[in-house]
């Protein structure tokens, strides 16, 4: 039988131990370790960044000589990392690709999102706006990665899933499906990971 929810479940109390803003830290770190993802000195744009979760993991990861933008429709705090550049900005919105070359205008080695819609409770609608905000985030990385880059993306398992991935493996030589462990067991979302970016 499925555990009941529990807002405060093992990893919310490891991240607040850990004064990390966002148990989905936990995601992020077990994907790009996982799949090599980052290094030093890289550069790394996370879409959809508040409360900046993500943002602390991959930017010890870059770290100092690195850059990490983040993104999002609400602000992040500051991180008090001087490497680490962030904005308020809808991904939806036609200057949405403009405000992220003015953080950095090169290209980026990795590009994350963990973008998610206000759920309504109505499955249909919920997946259709969880999958324009991936196509999205494919289209930003379509524009911004360097070549052989790598994305990472959540999407929630719907019908059109296996669509979704066909366009991300359409760019990328390699796609897996990833589900870390501090997934809410209950929860049917996944990331799709692309490395090697075609270009
Ligand atoms: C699950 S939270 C991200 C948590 C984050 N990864 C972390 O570790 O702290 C999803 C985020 O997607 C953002 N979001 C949803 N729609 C967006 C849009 N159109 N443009 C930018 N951000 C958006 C929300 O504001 C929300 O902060």
């Amino acid at each position: 039988m499925a555990k009941p929810y529990d807002p405060k479940d093992f990893y919310y109390r490891k991240a607040k131990k850990a004064g990390l803003r966002a148990r989905s830290a936990f995601k992020i770190d077990e994907i790009v370790r996982r799949h090599r993802l980052v290094s030093k000195g890289q550069a790394v744009l996370d879409l959809g960044a508040a409360p900046g979760g993500f943002l602390q993991v991959l930017s010890d990861l870059v770290g100092e000589k690195g850059v990490a933008v983040g993104v999002d429709l609400e602000p992040v705090r500051n991180l008090g990392k001087p490497w680490v550049r962030t904005a308020v900005v809808d991904l939806l919105a036609p200057d949405a690709l403009d405000r992220i070359a003015a953080l950095h205008p090169g290209r980026f080695d990795l590009v994350t999102s963990d973008m998610a819609p206000r759920t309504i409770g109505i499955k249909v609608t919920d997946e259709a706006r969880s999958l324009e905000l991936c196509r999205m985030a494919l289209r930003v990385a379509g524009e911004t990665l360097r070549l052989g880059g790598a994305f990472v993306t959540k999407v929630f398992m719907g019908g059109d899933f296996p669509v979704f991935k066909r366009e991300v493996a359409a760019r990328f030589d390699r796609v897996q499906v990833a589900r870390p462990e501090a997934t809410r067991e209950a929860s049917y979302e996944v990331y799709v990971v692309g490395t090697g970016f075609r270009g």
